[in-house]
């Protein structure tokens, strides 16, 4: 692994499978235990640098660290120098002073991390910048598939709604592509990047015909606090053409589970029926997200003890 996990493409795919591996020993090594708690990072420092609103990251973060014995800072803009004007880099500069190992950041801004991991000696983990990436979240969704289906390679994902303002779309298309599996983003027109047609995916405009040969169905939220123009005409006939209903969720396969990295819009890019069906990951998510959090944190701090 290098020093930093700042977008999927930093992981190759043994890295990616370390990653993975790692978290399912965590996971084995804590079940049944009564302290859900290992020693290897006892001594170290991580801080968690939000500069954007989180509730699952942040907090699953922090259990991660917490749950390898390291002390853990949690430092929201909000409320801090921030607001008296102090940059990214003097903060940073100011919490490595202090003695943090390791710095997780989230930012409004793509590429935020990249230049944080320029300013610090630490590690730097990204924990969403912008549109840009969030690869642990393309990580802990890559665990959750091999839990459920059992492989990675040759799975068909597809991923729907607002790819543009999606940082989760952005990580997962490239780790699923190191990972042997093939992505298809069904999305409006508008809601779909520029440079798509680099991506290595597969791209339709009709949800219908997609669903029964996927295996996997990510849904992604429609991320109303990025959008600056009207990029469809009313929440009724996005979710009538992107939604995922119970109807529509009749048309996948037996097997085929339905995702979202949360925060969910009820009712607008998925019905209530479908996120609580037997069907849905979507708690699973969020509980393998601390292991895999936990391995990375692991593998960049702690590295060659065993876990
Ligand atoms: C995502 C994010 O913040 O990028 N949430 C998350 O981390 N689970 C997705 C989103 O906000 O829609």
């Amino acid at each position: 692994m290098k020093r930093h996990l700042l977008e999927s493409a930093d992981l190759d795919r043994d890295d990616a499978t370390l990653v993975l591996d790692t978290a399912a020993q965590i996971d084995q090594a804590l079940a049944g235990r009564e302290v859900k708690k290992l020693p290897t990072l006892r001594g170290r420092t991580v801080v968690n640098l939000f500069y954007e609103d989180s509730t699952r990251t942040r907090i699953s973060f922090e259990l991660a660290a917490k749950r390898l014995s390291a002390d853990v800072i949690n430092f929201s803009a909000k409320g801090s120098s921030v607001s008296k004007g102090e940059s990214l880099k003097d903060t940073a500069l100011t919490l490595e002073a202090m003695g943090s190992d390791a710095i997780v950041v989230r930012h409004g801004a793509s590429g935020a991390p990249h230049r944080l991991a320029h300013w610090v000696r630490g590690s730097v983990v990204n924990a969403g910048d912008g549109t840009h990436e969030h690869p642990t979240q393309a990580l802990l969704d890559a665990y959750t598939i091999r839990q459920r289906l059992g492989r990675l390679e040759g799975v068909r994902v597809a991923i729907v709604g607002d790819v543009l303002h999606s940082r989760v779309a952005r990580s997962n298309v490239w780790l699923l592509n190191t990972l042997g599996a093939e992505v298809t983003m069904i999305a409006p027109p508008t809601l779909l990047p520029v440079g798509v047609g680099s991506w290595p995916v597969e791209v339709s405009y009709d949800l219908d015909s997609v669903l029964p040969k996927a295996d996997v169905v990510m849904m992604l939220r429609v991320q109303a606090e990025r959008m600056n123009a009207s990029f469809f005409p009313s929440a009724r006939e996005y979710s009538r053409r992107y939604g995922l209903d119970g109807r529509r969720m009749a048309l996948l396969d037996d097997d085929a589970i339905v995702m979202h990295p949360g925060p969910m819009n009820r009712g607008m890019e998925i019905a209530a029926e479908v996120a609580d069906s037997v069907r849905s990951t979507i708690v699973e998510q969020v509980g393998n997200g601390v292991s895999v959090r936990m391995a990375v944190l692991y593998l960049l701090l702690g590295g060659n003890e065993p876990a």
